[in-house]
């Protein structure tokens, strides 16, 4: 297949992309730079210069393709603060993207997370079938999810990757781990919140790379599909795993002190999130291949960055 990938050099693209091309499909990712051009014809892929926000080129890409995976999304203006900015461009995205392909029976992949799912399944292990309804408004990346899933009605074979809070390799330099670090690097205390129970899924990236493709080639319409290797870890034993590595201590942070300590993933910490992959080792055929979080911690390469 001729596959059009957004966000193909990102991380979780970084994965996805020689994924797709060493299973012979062609690649063309959307790049902003030509830096990012020239790193994906490096790796064998073709780049089309452009922007999320370019509605129009999003369409004719995606009708000039076979099939489409969407990563992309603006993380710079996330962090910026503009969460709900970043939330309805990425929903316009996947409504260009769906509309463009209504009727052609292709495949078009977008990405979810697991993380907003307690709240469709408090307390118990969420899987596949757990749907959030649409009406949470445009903060929730669930719109979109539930948007792209909506136009397997309209000819268009589409799915669903969400992806756990944590996902994790060497690929993986700006994520919530490396963040995690240096946070307990530059407050000298690895910490957690209440007693640490709360647990964490996590995925490796280079099987989120195989799922991705695995959606592409063959998940039927309407698929919601989970990258998910580790349930839920205690988030304590993910901070103590950290404390270990940098020779600090691990500790409960008060909950007053939980925004100064962990800044913007203070509100991300206490999240209870187990969640299974059952369903989709058995749609695609998959199973999760590679290190478990806390074995690929013990590896040693999240802490010899800076
Ligand atoms: N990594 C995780 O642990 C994780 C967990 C849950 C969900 N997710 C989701 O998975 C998807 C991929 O995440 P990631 O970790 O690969 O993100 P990432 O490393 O931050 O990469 C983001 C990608 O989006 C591109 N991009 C950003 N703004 C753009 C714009 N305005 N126009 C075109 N391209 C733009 C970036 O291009 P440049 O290379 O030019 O910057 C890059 O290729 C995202 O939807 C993310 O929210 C990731």
């Amino acid at each position: 297949m001729r596959v059009f990938v957004t966000g193909a050099t990102g991380h979780i693209g970084s994965a996805v992309v020689p994924e797709l091309l060493s299973a012979g499909h062609e690649v063309v990712g959307l790049a902003r730079s030509e830096a990012a051009a020239t790193a994906l014809k490096a790796l064998g892929a073709e780049a089309r210069l452009g922007d999320l926000d370019d509605l129009d080129g999003l369409r004719e890409a995606a009708s000039a393709a076979d099939g489409v995976i969407h990563l992309a999304f603006k993380h710079d203006a996330m962090r910026a603060g503009d969460y709900a900015g970043a939330i309805e461009d990425d929903l316009a995205a996947v409504r260009a993207f769906c509309e463009a392909l209504a009727g052609t029976g292709k495949p078009f992949v977008c990405t979810s997370g697991t993380g907003m799912l307690p709240s469709a399944a408090p307390g118990r292990t969420c899987t596949e079938d757990d749907v959030l309804p649409t009406g949470l408004g445009l903060q929730a990346r669930v719109v979109a999810e539930n948007t792209a899933i909506q136009f397997a009605d309209r000819g268009v074979r589409s799915s669903a990757v969400r992806l756990p809070p944590v996902v994790h390799s060497t690929l993986d330099h700006h994520g919530f781990i490396p963040t995690l670090i240096a946070t307990a690097r530059g407050t000298g205390v690895s910490g957690y919140l209440g007693d640490g129970t709360n647990r964490w899924p996590a995925g490796h990236t280079l099987d989120a790379g195989r799922v991705y493709r695995l959606a592409l080639e063959q998940a039927p319409a309407g698929s919601r599909l989970h990258v998910v290797g580790d349930e839920g870890i205690p988030f304590r034993l993910i901070a103590e795993t950290i404390g270990r590595h940098l020779g600090v201590p691990t500790a409960s942070i008060p909950s007053d002190q939980a925004q100064a300590h962990f800044g913007f993933l203070a509100f991300v910490v206490p999240l209870d999130n187990p969640t299974s992959s059952a369903r989709t080792q058995q749609l695609l055929g998959w199973q999760p291949a590679h290190p478990g979080l806390i074995a690929d911690l013990d590896l040693g390469h999240y802490f010899t960055e800076a």
